[in-house]
């Protein structure tokens, strides 16, 4: 697969840049991103080599976006596990502190999503968070995700702890959000 762009509204969803590494350790410093993303204690130099990866889609496996809002990094959003065999990827994100609460998560899930089903051969994209992560809910949600269950101390998150998580699915041929 090659790097792309993807535009929502006032989002840029673009293919991550080498340039991109200091404004994401700024946000990676971000005791939520570092705690649900398990960014755990990235150095700068882990940050290049997790953008080198972000940045090399040849695999096909995913499709990782830096979000921007007029010229400024708001969020990341990364479609990956993508599995053409059992047709299915899961979906992750984080928004920018100074970003949050302008619905950015929202319109960069629903971006990749409706992006996805149009052109992968994938009908099913999961979503999962740690039941503690409240916000992350919300956005599954309001993205037009169903909660499917709870899974029992599933993942090891940036607290070293593992945590139960709750599993959120859209389906290819599920109905439009609300909203
Ligand atoms: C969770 C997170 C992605 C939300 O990003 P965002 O861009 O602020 O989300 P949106 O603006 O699209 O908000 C979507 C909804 O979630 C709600 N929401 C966002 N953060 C919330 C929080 N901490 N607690 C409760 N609700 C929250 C918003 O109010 C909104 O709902 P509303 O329209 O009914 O008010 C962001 O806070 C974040 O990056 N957190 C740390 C890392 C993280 O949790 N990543 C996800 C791992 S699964």
């Amino acid at each position: 697969m090659e790097p792309f762009e993807l535009s929502a509204g006032d989002l840029l969803l673009r293919p991550w840049r080498n340039e991109d590494a200091p404004a994401v350790w700024a946000v990676l410093q971000d005791p939520e991103i570092r705690l649900w993303n398990g960014a755990g204690s990235a150095s700068f130099e882990d940050v290049r080599v997790m953008l080198a990866r972000r940045m090399d889609w040849s695999a096909g496996d995913h499709a990782s976006f830096a979000v921007c809002v007029r010229g400024e990094l708001a969020g990341s959003v990364s479609l990956h596990s993508i599995d053409p065999v059992q047709g299915d990827a899961e979906i992750g994100y984080w928004t920018a502190p100074a970003a949050r609460g302008r619905g950015v998560a929202v319109a960069a899930v629903v971006a990749v999503w409706r992006w996805a089903f149009g052109a992968l051969p994938v009908d099913r994209i999961e979503l999962l968070h740690a039941v503690e992560n409240t916000g992350s809910a919300r956005v599954a949600a309001k993205a037009g995700f169903t909660r499917e269950g709870r899974l029992r101390r599933s993942f090891r998150y940036g607290d070293g702890m593992k945590h139960d998580e709750l599993l959120w699915s859209r389906l290819a041929d599920d109905p439009p959000p609300a909203g």
